[in-house]
């Protein structure tokens, strides 16, 4: 059975920055500002392009890295594709799987069930992202809209490899709105969707195992809550995350 990680932070760099250059200065600046934190797993997820320079750099050990999403097969003709051995080469670790800014352009829970199996047949974490749109969440279809994603996305993971994936409980309509969701709102989620995933795999005891986090809006005012009032493991942050010093304070807040 795979382990429950420490308190995990992960930064999404999404489309962000520009140059390797930039990418550099940013992750430098944190592998700096973090170097005594032992308490928190952080991984950062730049470009697929920012990988390389980031680790042929040999700085922020201390740092894990992830990739923003990839390709379920090992190699072969699949044009502008990414595969996990491709990842895996660079030492990537983690790889965010089914976000929603992918699920809105087209990815579908099919296609991040491959994904999911194809990450833990490389020894990755994936992180599933889950999320409801607001609609969903005034009319209370939030909860049936959860469930079917977490069913479809871990069809393929066996209960012992639970411990070895994240679940990314992200709202759609706090991702990058300044619109966090409440602490109150974000701990009845998850515990919903942990007992959704017991029911699954017919085991009430499964939380124990599994890794929540939040992400939507994240700031170094609302980080604590998610952890100390919500219940989450641990956090995933956008915006915020191109913020070294911000960022290095919300890991501070949840540590
Ligand atoms: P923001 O922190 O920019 O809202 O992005 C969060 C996110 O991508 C959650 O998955």
């Amino acid at each position: 059975m795979g382990t429950k990680a420490k308190r995990l932070v992960v930064a999404n760099w999404k489309m962000n920055p520009k140059s390797d250059k930039e990418a550099l200065a940013l992750f430098k600046e944190l592998a700096e500002g973090l170097k005594d934190l032992k308490e928190v797993d952080v991984v950062v997820c730049p470009s697929f392009l920012h990988i390389p320079a980031i680790v042929y750099s040999g700085k922020g050990r201390n740092l894990q890295l992830g990739a923003q999403n990839m390709f379920w097969e090992e190699k072969g003709a699949f044009t502008g594709e990414v595969s996990p051995a491709q990842l895996s080469g660079f030492g990537v670790k983690y790889v965010i799987l089914g976000h929603s800014e992918r699920r809105k352009i087209g990815e579908t829970d099919e296609i991040i069930a491959k994904k999911v199996r194809a990450a833990l047949d490389v020894g990755f974490t994936p992180i599933l992202c889950i999320g409801e749109t607001l609609d969903d969440r005034n009319s209370g279809e939030w909860s049936n809209r959860l469930n079917f994603q977490l069913r479809c996305g871990l069809e393929n993971v066996r209960r012992e490899e639970m411990g070895n994936v994240a679940i990314l409980y992200e709202p759609f309509w706090a991702v990058g709105t300044s619109r966090a969701c409440g602490a109150k709102e974000a701990r009845e989620t998850r515990l919903f969707a942990e007992d959704s995933i017991g029911g699954f795999y017919n085991d009430p005891n499964i939380s124990k195992d599994i890794n929540s986090l939040y992400g939507g809006s994240v700031t170094s005012k609302n980080a604590g809550s998610y952890v100390k009032e919500a219940g989450y493991n641990g956090l995933l942050v956008g915006g915020a995350s191109l913020d070294p010093k911000e960022f290095i304070k919300i890991i501070k807040a949840v540590a």
